[in-house]
């Protein structure tokens, strides 16, 4: 599974790169290195509603460092074998 993190300069500013730590820290805690890759993406198109993250073909906006962990169980969590 893939989890892109938008890096656009919408969404860096409301903190991408702590969602995108958080989420590697998050994947590592629940072992899931090898099953799950957290990579960078430019602008998703949904900058008013950033952050945007793309699970495999899943968009999501308005992800913060307050509903990640929501984020995670129901987008990536429920998703991984
Ligand atoms: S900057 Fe993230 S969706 Fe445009």
């Amino acid at each position: 599974m893939d989890v892109l993190v938008c890096i656009g300069s919408s969404c860096h500013v409301r903190g991408s790169y702590e969602i995108m730590n958080n989420l590697k820290a998050m994947i590592t805690e629940k072992d899931l290195d090898s099953q799950v890759q957290v990579k960078v993406a430019f602008c998703l198109g949904y900058c008013k509603a950033g952050v945007t993250i793309k699970v495999d073909e899943q968009l999501v906006t308005g992800v913060t460092k307050e509903n990640l962990t929501e984020v995670f169980d129901e987008y990536v969590l429920k998703k991984v074998d």
